[in-house]
């Protein structure tokens, strides 16, 4: 089979090293990919928005099955672009993507369907907004609507710090559109987990499990990051808790989208808190989270395509996902002074000699290629996976990557993975 994935970061990396180990998949494309992927596939110049070139490129080539990465092209109808020239693809279609798309249609879903989630208010007017919040207690957790970066979430420990976060979002539009409405929730406490599921719009099997560290600094300190690591499996998430996360939560979702003429086909990405009421969800996303994948997908055991393709076909349920019994974890390597300024064009070093070890999987996820070498090209550059029997080992595993892996102000968190997680 001919293979796209759309995606250039380290979850699409991560995507492509995945399906490359399926013995269906002849040959694998990248769009628009960045230098480490252009290793295990061959990258096209095309942007992940780039909707109608994509749809032209998987048909001039042939392609038989395409895989979506991101976000914004799913919310903007990537997959509805794809079915209509009657392309196979791996993905939700708009009008389900719309659970990542929109924190006022999810929270509405959620509360219709009795799914646990914090309570919340939803206003497309600022004045109400600003009278709810001044009547309100605080912590309150400010939302804008729509996709942000993932920064479109502002918790306000004090009432002008909710104030100035409906200005900034309602206001002075700091994340244009997608502030249009905003969502008003409570603040909750607690661990969190995220756990992604397979789905084919009727079953829903869940993944390993994984935690995040989205802070830049150590003890989770700084500023919020795209991640700065993840490890899999996540402590607190046993086996009783996943039950019940099934009952009342994964279940229910999928049910809730296909009852509402959204059936969800793709990876759905339950963010969780552990809250002293049970479990509740914080957020869903309409994909691979990043970089979660970065230590999921390495215990997988299954193939990753019989899987895509097991979702698109709508026999999911037909399928048995195996994983490995082990732990994975991802440190990244970002260049200092993310997330807010830094340089980029610095040499990388160390690549070949971690290559040879079987226990560290280096994910590039802002690289490229200069003068024949491989430079950092983003904040995020480089996610080292180490994988071990347990956390701990893995833990040891992924620091010797990052010990191996070095360019200049090189920047990485000391702590991921490690016990009070
Ligand atoms: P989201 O983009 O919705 O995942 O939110 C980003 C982060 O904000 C989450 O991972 C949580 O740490 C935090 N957060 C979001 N909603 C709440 C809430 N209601 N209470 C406490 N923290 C929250
Ligand atoms: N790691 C969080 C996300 O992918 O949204």
């Amino acid at each position: 089979m001919k293979i796209l994935v759309v995606g250039s970061g380290g979850r699409e990396h991560a995507i492509v090293w995945k399906l490359k180990q399926s013995p269906k998949a002849d040959k694998i494309y990248c769009a628009p990919g960045n230098a480490g992927i252009a290793q295990d596939a061959q990258c096209v110049p095309i942007g992940a928005m780039e909707i109608d070139k994509l749809v032209d490129f998987a048909k001039k080539e042939g392609i038989d099955f395409t895989v979506i990465g991101m976000d914004d092209p799913l919310v903007a109808g990537v997959v509805d672009a794809f079915e209509k020239e009657g392309l196979r693809v791996f993905g939700p279609r708009k009008n389900a993507a719309i659970v990542e798309g929109s924190k006022a249609f999810s929270k509405e879903l959620m509360k219709k369907y009795g799914i646990p989630t914090a309570k919340y208010e939803t206003f497309s007017d600022y004045e109400k907004a600003k009278s709810y919040v001044l009547g309100h207690d605080v912590p309150l957790v400010v939302k804008a609507d729509g996709l942000a970066l993932g920064k479109g979430v502002i918790i306000c420990n004090t009432h002008e710090e909710a104030v100035a976060a409906l200005d900034e979002i309602m206001v002075d539009k700091k994340f244009g559109k997608s502030g249009n409405t905003v969502v008003i929730e409570e603040f909750l406490t607690g661990p969190e987990v995220s756990v992604l599921s397979f789905c084919d719009g009727k079953t829903v099997v869940p993944m390993v499990s994984a935690q995040d560290h989205k802070r830049a600094f150590d003890n989770d300190e700084g500023l919020n990051t795209g991640g700065m690591g993840t490890f899999s499996p996540s402590r607190i998430y046993t086996k009783e808790i996943n039950d019940e996360c099934m009952e009342k939560i994964f279940k229910p979702t999928v049910a809730a989208l296909a009852n509402e003429g959204r059936p969800f086909v793709g990876v759905l990405y339950f963010g969780l808190m552990l809250t002293k009421d049970g479990m509740k969800v914080i957020e869903y996303n309409a994909r691979f989270g990043d970089p979660e994948t970065q230590v999921i997908l390495p215990r997988l055991k299954s193939d990753l395509l019989e899987i895509m393709e097991s979702c698109v076909d709508g026999t999911l349920d037909k399928m048995e996902i195996e994983w490995y019994n082990n732990a994975a974890v991802c440190v990244v390597e970002a260049s200092g002074g993310y997330p807010v300024s830094y340089d980029k064009g610095y040499v990388i070093t160390g690549l070949e000699e971690a290559a040879k070890r079987d226990d560290i999987i280096v994910f590039h996820a802002g690289t490229a290629l200069k003068d024949g070498k491989l430079v950092t090209n983003g904040g995020r550059v480089l996610g080292i996976t180490g994988i071990g029997k347990d956390i701990d080992e893995a833990r040891k595993k992924a620091y010797e990557g990052v010990d191996i892996v070095d360019f200049e102000k090189k920047h990485f968190r000391h702590d991921i993975g490690i016990k009070k997680y």
